[in-house]
């Protein structure tokens, strides 16, 4: 009922009212070839009244009044023929009944019907023609000087529904302000055709010249079925032409928002090949929802992602640890402004201390720990392998010790690919922290490691960097330019590491499968093509050398031996990773922690890793590098209790 106080319904209905009239007399007018008998006349006004109401009535109850005539289709068009053949036959019978069809004329009715639909119809098709009227041939010519002067002239990519349901978004929603000027075909060719009166002007490979002629300002990417390096070509293909370029999400997304929040500026994301993840949550919640969880290093890339999605699983209470107070502080305030019944529990606290440790387990007795504190900085590490040692090694030893002591059900050890055959002491360090859970699982607490190659975006990542260095006119700096790494979206990775988690049952190593590997040389200039700019001409490229410790590509050994597949097709697992001498390792534990304790002899704590690790060896100059930066380790390195902490 509604919709009978809404304006548009009384002026929709006076309009068809007056249709209706009119189509009525002029079918009889046509019939008498212009010239009504005073007895047709009478005979018209007598009928016309019950006409307008058994029409209407028809009309009502087909819904006619309820669409938005602005978006109609041929869906409608069918209900108004319905709608006008019902009340025609009604009318009819009508006649039949109270005048036995005498004076009616047959001819006249049939032709009535006829207007009647192509009136009403027509009335329809008008409304939308006026709100579509950005490209249609009289809104060419009405419009041509201000859509010349203000509007931004733009190609849509693609000719599918997506790209359809683009442009007609584009042409109701006026205030965006664009001119389609054309399509462009991304599979078969359909040059010339037309969709909706806009032309189709051509195949990707044409894209700079149609730039070029039709002014082009923006290009609107509306397939979702375009790889990542199609992508990538076709910004590449329009260096120097100055045009920006959007994407649109999807048009699951377009139905639930309006295009302008869905058309969005390309992200370098978007430029990587990655497949859809999809994975079975439902294990991850009824393993986490009501329990009690512990994040180290929340505060970080890793860590805070892990935050964020943990929550959305409802924990009970959800304890966030790290020694860095700014970034614990941000992600303790983020959280706790969602909605929810999880008690968010910000810790300052540093794994390293045991004392602090045992207390936060005492008081809060987590059931689930994700391990995300380490350092990671590669070159930096190179620098301090004390500290590397203590806070990877023995403050993995320390957290992996206590949460066994309080009986947590799963702790799981986020790793990386640098531990694979590692170059570097960072690499090497994890590899070692990988060694230390492994040999403590089975006593109650099920460890589960899982490692993975680089990911978008993170603290000190690529990514920031050559953001800064573009917005700060260059040059953008990159180490070789063959090397590559493994790139995957943080929230992807935390996916993943959640899921092969859940399937731990306790000793695993897991390997996430990356997909491919991306030349970083390829990222920067993406990147700064996105910024709307000409790579070594507007922004330079340096290449500044391996640094030390760094690999010129990652492993992740992903098909190497003894890897297997697991139920899901990203997650692999590694069944041989056991292979070291857990005496050595213990020895090794204890050599460090001597060496913290007293001597603090950086290359003393390095032979004891590569006894540990034969695997690892290292650039022969960084030695002279950490003995000419004269660099010391002021960290604390409190003394562990072997004793206390060894199964
Ligand atoms: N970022 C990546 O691309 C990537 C890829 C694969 C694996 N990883 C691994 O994930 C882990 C986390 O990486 P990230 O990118 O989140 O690093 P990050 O530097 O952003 O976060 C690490 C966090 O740990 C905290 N932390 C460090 N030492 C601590 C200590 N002793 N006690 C308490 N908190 C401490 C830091 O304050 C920081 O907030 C690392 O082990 C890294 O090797 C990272």
């Amino acid at each position: 009922m509604r919709v009978f106080f809404k304006k548009n319904f009384w002026i929709i209905f006076l309009q068809d009212l007056l249709l209706l009239s009119f189509c009525y007399y002029i079918a009889y007018w046509l019939r008498f070839d212009g010239s009504l008998t005073p007895a047709t006349q009478r005979m018209i006004m007598a009928t016309i009244l019950p006409l307008l109401g058994i029409k209407l009535t028809c009309f009502v109850s087909f819904d006619l009044y309820r669409g938005m005539w602005r978006y109609v289709g041929i869906k409608d068009l069918i209900n108004v023929i319905k709608a006008s053949v019902s009340g025609s036959l009604l009318f009819v019978a009508y006649l039949a009944i109270f005048y036995h069809f005498s004076g009616i004329s047959r001819g006249a009715l049939f032709a009535d019907s006829v207007f009647t639909i192509v009136f009403i119809g027509g009335s329809r098709l008008l409304i939308r023609l006026y709100y579509q009227r950005d490209h249609n041939f009289f809104d060419e010519i009405i419009f041509w000087r201000k859509a010349q002067k203000e509007a931004t002239k733009v190609l849509i990519i693609g000719t599918g529904n997506l790209a359809v349901s683009l442009l007609r978004e584009i042409r109701d929603e006026r205030k965006l302000n664009f001119w389609v000027k054309g399509f462009v075909d991304t599979k078969s060719n359909h040059t010339g055709m037309k969709i909706q009166g806009v032309p189709i002007l051509g195949a990707l490979k044409t894209i700079p010249q149609l730039v070029v002629y039709y002014c082009i300002e923006s290009i609107l990417i509306a397939d979702t079925g375009l790889k990542a390096k199609e992508i990538a070509a076709i910004i590449q293909s329009c260096d120097g032409l100055g045009v920006r370029f959007k994407v649109i999400q999807s048009l699951s997304e377009m139905i639930v928002n309006n295009v302008a929040d869905n058309l969005r500026d390309i992200k370098v994301e978007d430029l990587l090949e990655r497949e859809q993840i999809s994975l079975d949550m439902q294990i991850v919640r009824a393993e986490i929802e009501n329990q009690t969880v512990l994040i180290t290093g929340a505060g970080g890339s890793i860590g805070s992602e892990l935050a964020r999605q943990i929550h959305g699983f409802n924990p009970r209470k959800l304890i966030l640890l790290d020694n860095a107070e700014t970034p614990l502080y941000q992600i303790d305030m983020e959280l706790k402004s969602r909605e929810g019944t999880t008690e968010i529990i910000p810790c300052i606290g540093d794994v390293r201390s045991r004392r602090g440790l045992d207390r936060i387990f005492h008081k809060f007795k987590p059931q689930f720990v994700y391990h995300a504190a380490a350092y990671k900085h590669v070159p930096m590490m190179e620098l301090s392998p004390l500290d590397a040692v203590n806070n990877n090694i023995i403050g993995t030893f320390k957290l992996a010790s206590v949460a066994s002591k309080h009986q947590v059900s799963k702790f799981v050890l986020i790793s990386t690919d640098k531990a694979v055959r590692p170059t570097s002491i960072m690499g090497t360090t994890k590899r070692i922290a990988e060694m230390v859970v492994q040999s403590l699982n089975g006593n109650g607490t099920r460890f589960v490691v899982v490692r993975f190659g680089n990911v978008l975006g993170s603290n000190g990542s690529v990514v920031p960097l050559f953001q800064r260095q573009i917005a700060s006119g260059g040059p953008v700096t990159v180490t070789h330019p063959e090397v590559t790494r493994y790139f995957m979206t943080i929230p992807e990775a935390v996916m993943l590491v959640l899921q092969a988690g859940s399937i731990g049952k306790g000793g695993e190593l897991f390997l996430l499968d990356m997909g491919e590997q991306v030349k970083i040389l390829d990222l920067a200039r993406n990147m700064i093509r996105l910024a709307g700019l000409v790579p070594d001409r507007d922004i330079k490229i340096e290449f500044t050398g391996l640094r030390a410790g760094e690999k010129l590509y990652e492993e992740l050994l992903i098909d190497g031996e003894g890897v297997l597949d697991t139920a899901y097709e990203k997650i692999k697992v590694c069944n041989n990773a056991n292979g070291f001498d857990e005496k050595m390792l213990y020895d090794a534990l204890e050599q460090f922690n001597l060496l913290l304790k007293d001597s603090k002899d950086n290359e003393a704590v390095i032979e004891v890793m590569k006894k540990l690790v034969p695997a690892f060896h290292q650039d022969t100059d960084i030695h002279n590098q950490r003995t000419a930066k004269n660099f010391i380790s002021v960290a604390p390195h409190s003394r562990f209790d072997f004793e206390e902490t060894v199964h």
